[in-house]
């Protein structure tokens, strides 16, 4: 595993939400870092709420963007953004519980799950909201 690298192809072309997305990134990689140099449960356990609450915020910011252009797609992308809050919210219970597998595998989840999301779903608003 890896950190996570800024690329321009991930780049929605709108700089607030370019900007929200780096510092997602970073603060994943700081979340990894920890991990790799074994910091203990209340460092990343502090990394993961600052993630989670700084998350949250850009969600919010992108639902009312979408929303104030009438934008289409919101309900489905909203689903997307709630999926990640809930499982979000059930890693946390996990690595309470087990805190080495369920720092790992919350990593790997929002690895996955953000670079995804960022290039299949904020990429469909791009075009739209860039005409705004
Ligand atoms: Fe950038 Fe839809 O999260």
């Amino acid at each position: 595993m890896a950190t996570i690298k800024w690329r321009e192809s991930y780049a929605t072309g709108i700089e607030q939400f370019d900007q929200e997305h780096q510092k997602i990134v970073t603060l994943i990689n700081s979340m990894f870092e920890a991990i790799r140099d074994k910091k203990g449960i209340e460092d990343v356990t502090a990394l993961l709420e600052e993630l989670v609450k700084y998350t949250e915020y850009h969600f919010d910011n992108e639902e009312q963007a979408m929303e104030e252009a009438n934008y289409s797609e919101l309900p489905d992308h909203k689903a997307e953004h709630e999926k990640l809050k809930e499982e979000s919210v059930n890693f946390q219970a996990r690595l309470e519980k087990n805190f080495n597998n369920g720092a790992k595998d919350f990593y790997r989840f929002l690895r996955e799950w953000l670079t995804e999301h960022i290039l299949e779903c904020d990429m469909k608003y791009s075009e739209y909201l860039s005409k705004k």
